[in-house]
């Protein structure tokens, strides 16, 4: 049977472009908002044309021992270049990083996918403490 879980894509994002990095502490203070940035691309640049780019990235939260995770943010990074005078035109480009905050007063892992236009779906997570 077919299942969407194997669409997801990851490796080491040294060596792969399309990895969501996932930059956030390794340990938090209960109940008070800590930033995380996730971003595509951080060791080998990933392109950012209209033909080949980063549409969105979405973050999760799965709380230490919780059945569900929570979804804590949705990134769509809209302007690739495309103009009425066609593709890679405007000089208008979104570049594929999202800052977000949030707190929880319980560890976990945050997970990051991320959606290239047309190499598909990739993975990454981070492991939080909370002291
Ligand atoms: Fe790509």
């Amino acid at each position: 049977m077919e299942d969407i879980k194997n669409l997801f894509q990851g490796a080491d994002w040294k060596a792969e472009k399309h990895v969501p990095v996932i930059d956030a502490p390794d340990t938090a203070k209960k109940g008070e908002f800590f930033n995380v940035t996730a971003t595509v691309g951080k060791e080998i640049a990933h392109p950012n044309k209209t033909e080949h780019h980063i549409a969105w990235i979405e973050l999760y939260f799965h709380p230490q021992g919780e059945k569900f995770p929570y979804q804590i943010a949705r990134a769509e990074f809209l302007s690739h270049g495309a103009s009425i005078q066609g593709p890679d035109t405007s000089s208008v480009y979104t570049h594929h990083e999202v800052t977000l905050s949030f707190k929880t007063d319980k560890p976990g892992v945050i997970f990051a996918s991320s959606y290239c236009n047309i190499h598909g779906l990739w993975q990454n997570n981070k492991e939080v403490k909370i002291a």
